[in-house]
């Protein structure tokens, strides 16, 4: 690989980027961390790079044939995707799913702040992908005081030649990073770069009290939070949603994004009502009255699909296909129209309870994002609103 001559100064140009954005603060360790573990070393040769903080398109990255492209999108706040389809697709093609990518630096540096991770502490790392995280996080607290888990095989192995061209051997283990990592336990820190749908205990259990957790949280309705918990000791572990975060699921927390055809295959008879709230402001709603339905709702995904001979009719689905049976629900949004028809099937009546979350976030005065919290216990996890004592019920 022939470096560019003006390596530093691309560098430093991503770190005024970051801090003007307000990812990297003026005066963070983490800017020095940019030049220490360069993120080229973590980049393959293809992948597609995708700003989408910018909302650009994707595109292609080939390091032998078009580097200047390269070079450009590896110093650029983009996620790289390096893997499609865990590993089944070709980088190249571009076409599938993404299960893996180096994750943009503006979202890297931020979870990283968040950790609020000092020297000596002991981390593990939830999700090694090509291997980035943990390098920073080894230069930040000691090779030895890091352990990394990634459950590709594949991607671990490059992360493992990765990390020694960039002069780190932090512990790297193949396996389920829900599950923690007991042996190396307990943890100051636990860093995890997939996103989950519910906090695996494991962590907390594997966390000193005074120990921090951030995460990814993506319940499964709308888009997803930074979630940043401090674990109490008392077998616990509280904390808030600070900002959004889009992160790749962990593997056992995907939800198969059916075809609307195919989620009326769950539940049984279909009940018709009529309901008067526009379905199309819980579909698109800001990301806390998303948080509220997660709240209330345990297990609801939402899709909404808007008709393409462009007659302004919208679609909008519930689904909870967990466990044997599921629910779902759909309503019909017509322009002009005072009411709309719903289909409810299954156990639950998913609009129902998707409208009644909705309209108590109105009632509530549509708090903010980081009003929310969650606390993780033993037995499960609850939301609560502003103090932990203020638990929202379900
Ligand atoms: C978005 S990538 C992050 C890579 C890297 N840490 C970064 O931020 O650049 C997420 C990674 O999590 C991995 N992953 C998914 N589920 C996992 C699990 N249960 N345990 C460990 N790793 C998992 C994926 O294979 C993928 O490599």
């Amino acid at each position: 690989m022939t470096v560019p001559p003006d390596l530093s100064a691309r560098i430093d140009a991503l770190a005024d980027l970051l801090t003007a954005q307000g990812d990297l603060a003026p005066n963070s360790r983490w800017r020095t961390a940019l030049a220490k573990v360069p993120r080229h070393l973590f980049a393959p040769a293809i992948g597609q790079a995708d700003p989408d903080r910018t909302g650009a398109e994707r595109y292609p990255i080939d390091r032998d044939t078009d580097p200047g492209t390269w070079w450009a999108a590896v110093y650029d706040d983009a996620s790289i995707i390096t893997q499609y389809d865990d590993g089944a697709g070709r980088v190249a093609d571009g076409r599938g799913i993404p299960t893996s990518s180096l994750s943009a630096p503006g979202v890297v540096i931020t979870f990283l702040e968040l950790l609020d991770v000092h020297a000596g502490h002991r981390v593990l790392d939830v999700g090694t992908g090509t291997g980035w995280t943990a390098g920073l996080l080894s230069w930040r607290v000691g090779a030895d005081q890091v352990t990394t888990i990634e459950i590709d095989p594949g991607l671990a192995a490059q992360a493992a030649r990765n990390l020694k061209a960039a002069g780190f051997s932090p512990r790297l283990v193949i396996g389920d990073g829900l599950a923690g990592y007991a042996e190396a336990a307990p943890y100051d820190r636990v860093h995890c770069t997939c996103a989950i749908a519910a906090v695996p205990y494991a962590w907390v259990e594997q966390t000193r009290p005074g120990g921090r957790i951030v995460a990814p949280y993506q319940p499964g309705f709308g888009w997803g939070h930074k979630l940043v918990l401090d674990v109490l000791g008392d077998g616990t572990a509280s904390g808030r949603f600070p900002s959004g975060a889009g992160y790749m699921m962990a593997r056992a927390h995907r939800r198969p994004r059916l075809p609307a055809d195919e989620w009326v295959q769950h539940g049984g008879p279909v009940e018709v009502s009529r309901t008067r709230l526009d379905p199309r402001a819980v579909a698109y709603g800001p990301p806390a009255a998303d948080l509220a339905i997660s709240a209330h709702v345990p297990g609801v995904q939402c899709r909404a699909f808007s008709d393409p001979a462009g007659s302004g009719e919208v679609t909008v689905w519930l689904l909870d296909n967990r466990g044997p049976g599921g629910s779902w629900a759909s309503v019909d949004y017509e322009p002009g129209a005072g009411e709309y028809t719903v289909e409810q099937a299954g156990e639950r009546r998913l609009w129902d309870e998707t409208q009644a979350a909705y309209l108590w976030w109105l009632r509530t005065g549509r708090p903010a994002r980081d009003r929310f919290g969650l606390t993780v216990t033993p037995t499960g996890e609850h939301f609560w609103l502003d103090t932990p004592e203020n638990v929202i019920k379900r």
